[in-house]
């Protein structure tokens, strides 16, 4: 039997072995289109990354999904590993176009049949399901129809979620709406650098809007399909925003770039209400007539908690004549996806990169956290995603060894730790990712798992941090390695 995701009671700190809080929750995660394959099995029809992927010039070396690790076959073997790791739960994502093909209409029992098999498995082994309703796999007909930037999108979004809950609510007690609503918006429809691939900027806050709507409908409409004790959340990957100088040009950089990335959305979902500063920072770009009376109230559900992903700090100043918005670490297109913040620069932050590019520097999710539990006192953290890509090889050992990702773990678990033991209530931990898998207009350049995936024969052969997280699991401790 396992339990939902629950209050904890820090234990006591000691910094020599770092103990986690009995029952916190130990997890990995994972998403469809990135590890499931099997594009077109089933009844499943084209998802936006299926026809952006299948675009030419869109995904390095024209990676797609249609086989990915082939975990739609071998999702078996997978959920065995994942029984080997220990972890107590695990995050995936329903593809919607395999659970409701077009977006519209009943449901397909065979979609539905392949994740009520891998739930029974999960439960089986102990291990909590947490299902993520929408990891950016919007069915190609509802893009066709025009996209989030369209309200009637929510409208069906609600209604996938309804009928998720319907199948599932019987063994999945702990559900997330959407994944990174910001990547789906600003990538998606302002930069491009995602599915489907549009650079319009109204249209990405367009979008943001209606992300934000459809969540609400959507634990409206979870709500009322299962029981009271399940649970309801959302996925930010709230920016932990830094300003490079503390000069006022500078802080103000920060502020808007915080506004964009994260007040955006924690706004209407947290505290009812779009910021003004946001209103007015775009107002040449929109008069926001887009949200209609009620919308906001209906975009601010209770929730059970906050799931945040979190990889790398953001560092920003004004832009002081440099060329272009800079590298923010989200891909290069030549159109911003700041809307109305062309005049703020990006700069990478001190220290180590991981093959992103990206620092490591896990102060950022300390203080994110701390910055989380100040603002929004009464609402428990998840960390949803927190890993790192290296360039990882098997060596003639047949192993894979990867110190830098342990490092990197250890570093960021650590700084967990600390904001648990300075009071933050953050209630689980979820590794990015189990596997190996498609990282979106990287393609499978860039291997973020625990589990090394040999591509051409779809191998699964753990990392030695695969076997560094089971001992920390195990021990429900971090090893007692400087920080
Ligand atoms: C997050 C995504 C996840 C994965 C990691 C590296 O933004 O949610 O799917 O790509 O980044």
């Amino acid at each position: 039997m396992t339990t939902a995701i629950r209050r904890v009671a820090p234990a006591p700190y000691n910094s020599a072995v770092r103990r986690f809080p009995q029952g916190f929750t130990w997890g990995t995660a994972t998403a469809a289109y990135q590890i499931e394959g099997a594009a077109a099995t089933d009844g499943r029809t084209p998802s936006i990354w299926d026809t952006y992927s299948h675009t030419p010039g869109r995904v390095r070396n024209g990676d797609t999904g249609d086989v990915a690790t082939d975990h739609y076959h071998r999702w078996r073997e997978d959920v065995e590993i994942m029984a080997d790791l220990g972890v107590s739960a695990y995050r995936f994502s329903l593809s919607w176009p395999r659970v409701q093909p077009t977006g519209r209409g009943p449901a397909v029992e065979k979609g539905l049949d392949f994740y009520r098999a891998l739930t029974d498995a999960l439960l089986e082994k102990g291990i909590e399901p947490v299902v993520t309703l929408y990891h950016w796999d919007l069915p190609q007909e509802l893009e066709d129809a025009g996209g989030w930037p369209e309200r009637a999108t929510a409208d069906r979004f609600a209604d996938y979620a309804a009928l998720a809950a319907h199948a599932l609510g019987d063994r999945v007690k702990t559900w997330i709406t959407l994944n990174e609503p910001w990547c789906s918006a600003f990538l998606g429809y302002g930069s491009g650098v995602h599915a489907p691939g549009r650079t319009d900027p109204v249209a990405a806050l367009r979008a943001a809007h209606h992300l934000n709507l459809a969540h609400g409908k959507a634990v409206q409409a979870l709500r009322a399909e299962l029981p009271a004790h399940a649970q309801a959340s959302v996925t930010l990957n709230i920016h932990h925003v830094r300003a490079l100088t503390e000069t006022a040009e500078d802080v103000d950089a920060a502020r808007r770039i915080d506004a964009l990335a994260n007040r955006v959305f924690t706004g209407p979902l947290l505290e009812g209400q779009y910021p003004q500063d946001l209103l007015h920072d775009t107002a040449r770009l929109t008069d926001w007539s887009f949200v209609r009376d009620g919308d906001t109230a209906a975009i601010h559900q209770p929730l059970d908690f906050l799931g945040v992903n979190y990889y790398t700090p953001t560092l920003v100043s004004a832009a002081r004549g440099e060329a272009g918005h800079g590298s923010d670490g989200h891909g290069m297109s030549d159109h911003s996806p700041w809307p109305g913040a062309d005049d703020v620069a990006f700069h990478r932050p001190p220290g180590n990169t991981t093959a992103m590019g990206w620092a490591v520097d896990p102060s950022g999710l300390y203080d994110l956290l701390t910055r989380l539990a100040a603002d929004f006192p009464a609402m428990p953290l998840v960390i949803t995603e927190n890993g790192a890509a290296f360039d990882d090889y098997v060596n003639p050992e047949g192993e894979v060894a990867d110190p830098d990702r342990i490092a990197y773990l250890q570093g960021h678990l650590a700084a967990v730790h600390r904001a648990i033991v300075a009071g933050v209530d953050v209630r689980g931990y979820f590794l990015w990712s189990l596997l190996d898998n498609f990282e979106w207009g990287y393609g499978y350049s860039k291997r973020f798992g625990a589990v090394y995936v040999d591509y051409p024969t779809g191998t699964r052969i753990p990392k030695s941090s695969a076997r560094w997280y089971a001992d920390v699991i195990r021990a429900n401790a971090l090893p007692t390695l400087p920080e």
